[in-house]
């Protein structure tokens, strides 16, 4: 594997929190920190109690009978007598498991019908989640703006996602926020979260997708409601692509071969002619901490070794390398700067 394996993708991810990012969570299903997630925890601890006094009971009553009637010197060799049939003891062991294995459904489908919601209740929010490979795209139809990889939502609001997909099966999972949800072409399927504590929630792809399966990270940002709709309204605007990009020479050079070359085909930056939809929309890239779905962190650096060769920081990533000159590329890395 090369040097931008899981392990490392995920200490890239840590070192790119800077300051002003809030600290990650580790990704755990038993601490979970949103509502399905802390059902299906509670429904897990419930069946793991359960099992788990079964198999004490039963293996504590294995080591009992084969220490205590295990062979001795000096034992009656021949065999026990033989007891055959009792009705006591066969209603037991067959009406016990018929009520365990009730009360396991019962619980189970009242778990999956509280969890499992298909139509949008009022006042969630709606996010439109699009599967590719091998990155994440986030359409915020209340709000009309398209975002990439990093999801971020409020709390005290519920999130309901549409999943869907624009090529394989993916699956979106961020333990401590929900279950696992497919990402299925041609259907749409749903699920939500109800964040309890702001902070930042980790996850990943869980459907093997392809090359980069193991680099299709999630972050998901959960704010105050306050935090959250300052947020929105910034990633609402048109790009910061005025005075900031024009000013600059260099990126004013680089916002002229982005917007004339193939980049414009597959990313949208909105507020200029950019409107393609294949790749990320990059109207406000710099607001987000990643870069590749969370392969490197989102800085100049970095962001010239991805125009070089996006291959070499995400092998079989579909971005080609567009091989512009080692100027032009600085020229459209200044540019990129710009779109805050
Ligand atoms: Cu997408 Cu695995």
């Amino acid at each position: 594997m090369t040097r931008t394996g899981l392990v490392s993708g995920f200490l890239f991810v840590a070192a790119a929190a800077s300051a002003a990012e809030p600290a990650i969570q580790t990704p755990n299903i038993f601490d979970p920190s949103s509502t399905p997630a802390i059902g299906i925890a509670e429904f897990s601890h419930l069946v793991l109690g359960i099992c788990a006094a079964i198999f004490v009971l039963v293996m504590g009553l294995i080591a009992v009978t084969v220490i205590r009637f295990r062979h001795r010197p000096g034992d009656d060799e021949r065999e026990p007598p033989q007891v055959y049939g009792s009705n006591q003891l066969e209603l037991a062991w067959t009406v016990v498991p018929i009520i365990i294995v009730f009360v396991l459904s019962l619980v189970t489908v009242r778990t999956i019908l509280a969890l499992q919601i298909d139509e949008q209740p009022p006042g969630w929010m709606p996010v439109t989640v699009v599967g590719h490979q091998w990155w994440w795209e986030f359409v915020y139809p209340e709000y009309g703006f398209t975002t990439a990889n990093e999801l971020h939502v409020p709390t005290g609001r519920a999130a309901f996602l549409s999943l869907r997909s624009a090529d394989v099966v993916h699956s979106f999972w961020v333990p401590q926020l929900a279950g696992k949800t497919d990402l299925i072409p041609n259907r749409e399927n749903h699920m939500w979260i109800e964040p309890q504590k702001p902070g930042l929630y980790v996850g990943q792809c869980a459907e093997y997708c392809g090359t980069q399966h193991a680099n299709m990270l999630l972050r998901i940002y959960v704010h105050t409601p306050e935090e959250f709709e300052r947020w929105a309204v910034a990633e609402a605007r048109d790009a910061a692509d005025g005075p900031a990009a024009q000013e600059d020479p260099a990126a004013k050079a680089g916002r002229e071969i982005f917007l004339t070359t193939s980049c414009i085909n597959c990313h949208a930056v909105r507020g200029t002619v950019a409107n393609g939809r294949f790749g990320p929309d990059l109207t406000h890239m710099m607001s987000r901490a990643t870069l590749g779905a969370g392969v490197a962190p989102n800085d100049a650096a970095h962001l010239k070794e991805w125009l070089l060769d996006p291959a070499h920081l995400k092998p079989g990533v579909l971005m080609p390398a567009m091989k512009l000159e080692e100027k032009a590329i600085d020229q459209v890395v200044a540019y990129l700067m710009t779109l805050e």
